[in-house]
């Protein structure tokens, strides 16, 4: 998938690895981008750039972005939140939150896209996951439970799509220095790095990326012994 000579619709554009993704989707020669935002006024200006307001929760607004956006080959489903619930004790709106956002507003972006893409070719989509779909961590279980949730419906959708020959790729992270990280003390990579690395991706063709190396010890983790990954919880095995 070649960027250069794209058109691109981002979500979440306004301000952390959604606006990170715009600058390097216009760095790599994209024709045009849609940023899109809850608030238009938050994406940046500029010639290739077609700032649209858009909650991806908002079923009417998915459907009028699809009627004005009928040129898009790259969709990079970015828009995502993290309350921190806890999943036993955590707010249960929260938690909905969670998924309406994070899962069903990314699945009804695929659903109003996918037949634009079709339309133009296959194109690709690159959804947002995160490094807590492959891991259990105290006050990230409603995140990660919706980021799973990503992560299940992305491969679904690689064989789903594959007819209409749509490139669906997952993209996976770790901290990156946003406002979802502002309260955490851990290092981070910078928004455009991971950005970089994720159309990096995208255009050879990768199917999943990670984009550092906790990631990558998560992903490979999934395979380890459930007592030996999340040994902290073992005391409370029964004999
Ligand atoms: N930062 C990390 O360490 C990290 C790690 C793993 C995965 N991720 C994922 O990366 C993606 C980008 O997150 P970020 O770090 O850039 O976080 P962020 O700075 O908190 O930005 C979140 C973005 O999602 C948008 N958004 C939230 N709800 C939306 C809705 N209903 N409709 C449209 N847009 C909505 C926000 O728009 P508003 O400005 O309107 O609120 C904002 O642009 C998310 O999917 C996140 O889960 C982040």
């Amino acid at each position: 998938m070649h960027l250069n000579s794209s058109t691109a619709l981002v979500t979440g554009a306004g301000r952390g690895i959604g606006r990170a993704f715009v600058d390097e989707l216009l760095a790599r020669g994209a024709t045009k981008v849609y940023a899109t935002a809850r608030d238009d006024s938050s994406v940046i200006r500029g010639p290739r750039v077609v700032p649209m307001a858009l909650d991806i929760t908002d079923t009417e607004a998915v459907d009028h972005a699809a009627s004005i956006a009928g040129d898009v080959d790259v969709l990079i489903n970015n828009a995502g939140l993290s309350t921190l619930a806890p999943l036993a004790t955590g707010a249960p709106e929260d938690i909905r939150r969670e998924m309406e956002i994070n899962y069903f507003g990314t699945l009804a972006m695929v659903r109003a896209f996918a037949p634009i893409l079709a339309g133009n070719g296959g194109g690709s989509i690159l959804n947002v996951s995160s490094v807590m779909s492959w891991l259990g961590m105290e006050h990230s279980g409603s995140y990660g439970a919706s980021k799973a949730a990503v992560w299940s419906m992305t491969n679904s959708l690689r064989i789903e799509l594959s007819g209409q020959n749509t490139q669906v790729t997952g993209l996976h992270m770790a901290s990156t220095d946003t406002d979802m990280m502002s309260g955490f003390d851990v290092p981070k990579n910078t928004p455009h790095a991971v950005a970089a690395a994720a159309l990096d991706g995208l255009e050879v063709g990768d199917l999943e990326i990670l984009a550092d190396d906790d990631t990558r010890s998560a992903k490979a983790n999934l395979s380890g012994d459930p007592a030996e990954v999340y040994s902290q919880a073992v005391r409370h095995r029964l004999p």
